[in-house]
């Protein structure tokens, strides 16, 4: 078993791939897509989870991994329960960051913005695409509320199996659906030897544009 202080006193060094501003795209949301593909094409695990923070009612900021489910002009989209503890958050302060760990590429992106919620066509869209399964546990689970056991979310899961079996449509809850952050702030980061990474930003400058700087690492 490896020693937790090994962990601890690790330095790896993050290798030799470098960023410049001539390598990216003029378009974030285009260069985000590359390397989606390439963690993707690397074999990042999950490469579409990404860590969302947001602040709730008292200022304090929470964080939890969602999946990335759609980008485009619009943004990035991801599905969720609207009455847990995020949707809570997300209705008392729509600004929030969705932050990608993508450590085996030794790359990160963080992306700041607005939310809102996407369209219930859009929701609906999404939902008929989730496996029966997840449908069921979607309508069963009211997500960050305390529950007595696992047996009580499991009897509401058999109830429900009951109604509506395999094959049979489950109505999508009105709570759940989907956000869409539209992005005011991306961050690219590489990893480079000795911890003199590479760091470039685009922020937004009017509806059509952005503008593009170097931070130091
Ligand atoms: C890899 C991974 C992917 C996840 N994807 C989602 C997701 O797409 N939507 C979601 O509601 N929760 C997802 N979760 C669970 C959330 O992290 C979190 O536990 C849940 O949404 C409740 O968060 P909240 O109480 O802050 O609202 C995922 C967790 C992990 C580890």
């Amino acid at each position: 078993m490896t020693d937790p202080d090994d962990a601890l006193a690790r330095h790896t060094d993050y290798g030799a791939e470098r960023m410049d501003e001539g390598d990216l795209s003029d378009d974030p949301l285009a260069q985000f897509e590359t390397w989606l593909a390439d963690a993707a094409g690397r074999g990042v695990y999950e490469p579409n989870a990404m860590v969302l923070g947001t602040l709730d009612s008292a200022g304090i900021l929470q964080s939890r991994t969602v999946l990335l489910r759609a980008i485009d002009e619009r943004g990035f989209a991801f599905y969720t329960d609207r009455q847990s503890r995020k949707g809570e958050a997300l209705s008392a302060n729509s600004g929030a960051t969705l932050l990608f760990p993508w450590y085996p590429l030794h790359r990160q992106v963080i992306v700041t913005g607005t939310v809102a919620r996407v369209s219930d066509e859009d929701s609906d869209a999404y939902w008929r695409s989730r496996p029966h399964g997840s449908r069921i546990a979607g309508t069963a689970s009211r997500q960050s509320r305390p529950i007595a056991s696992r047996a009580e979310l499991e009897a509401r899961v058999r109830e429900l199996e009951e109604h509506y079996p395999d094959g049979v449509d489950v109505p999508r809850p009105a709570r759940w659906g989907g956000y869409r952050l539209a992005p005011t702030r991306i961050e690219f980061w590489q990893g480079r030897t000795s911890r003199l990474h590479d760091r470039l930003v685009f922020s937004r400058v009017d509806a059509g544009g952005w503008n593009l700087q170097r931070l130091q690492p």
